[in-house]
């Protein structure tokens, strides 16, 4: 296999931290300076991994076991990988993924009990591959859940269920940033969305260099 040239970003946080927002954002900035930018987003982001999208987002929250929920978040990763990431990265464009592998490793692996040791089992057998470049958008609890509250839909998020697990959550990630030092950059998220940004570009202009 060969190396991939291109550059692979995720964009990691609570419900509501402005992941989303902050992901576009770049993707234009970038774009405005010329490169060749693929903006997507977990789960989903290829036609495969959008319909286990529905699968795992939409419905009864308890239609899945916590097993069959990570198999099956690793399942779209998988194809999101074959059809969508790595196609790009091989044509030298620079990935921006909202969420990635980080997201189950806190949602699977730590939400309904201790399963972080499954996830990175299944990770490593079907996935491994980690981002060039890990943006943590570090976000006081209540202020995501009320902007991620603001939202109307028909998907099952996470925000649902409540302050509580949005605190565990954070925590899990700004741990994550400390295991995964070398690859996260940790950017805090309440700020206004101008400053915030700015903050990323550099960042990421760093990394591109
Ligand atoms: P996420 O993808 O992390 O869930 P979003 O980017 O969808 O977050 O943002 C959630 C909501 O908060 C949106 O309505 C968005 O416009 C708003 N928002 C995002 N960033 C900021 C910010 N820095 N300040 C205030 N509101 C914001
Ligand atoms: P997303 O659309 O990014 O939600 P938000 O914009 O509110 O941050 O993700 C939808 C939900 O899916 C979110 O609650 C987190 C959850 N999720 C997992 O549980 N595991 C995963 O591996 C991923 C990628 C997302």
């Amino acid at each position: 296999m060969t190396t991939p040239k291109g550059l692979f970003l995720t964009f990691e946080g609570i419900d509501g931290s402005g992941k989303s927002t902050q992901a576009r954002r770049l993707a234009e900035h970038l774009r405005a300076q010329g490169r060749d930018v693929v903006l997507t987003r977990e789960p989903g982001g290829s036609p495969g991994a959008e319909e286990i999208r529905r699968l795992v987002l939409e419905g009864d929250p308890d239609r899945w076991s916590a097993e069959t929920e990570i198999l099956l978040f690793t399942a779209a990763r998988r194809d999101h990988l074959e059809r969508t990431i790595l196609p790009a990265l091989e044509a030298g464009q620079v990935v921006i993924c909202d969420r990635f592998a980080d997201s189950t490793r806190m949602y699977q692996g730590l939400s309904r009990g201790d399963l972080r040791a499954l996830v990175d089992q299944l990770h490593g057998l079907m996935i491994g591959r980690e981002p060039d470049l890990t943006i943590l958008v570090d976000m006081d609890p209540e202020t995501g859940l009320s902007r991620a509250k603001g939202r109307q839909g028909t998907e099952e998020r996470f925000e649902d269920f409540g302050p509580e697990l949005q605190r565990k959550m954070r925590a899990g990630f700004l741990g994550l940033a400390k295991e995964f030092a070398g690859r996260f950059r940790v950017i805090d998220g309440n700020r206004d969305m101008d400053t915030v940004a700015r903050d990323i570009a550099g960042v990421v202009e760093q990394a591109l260099v």
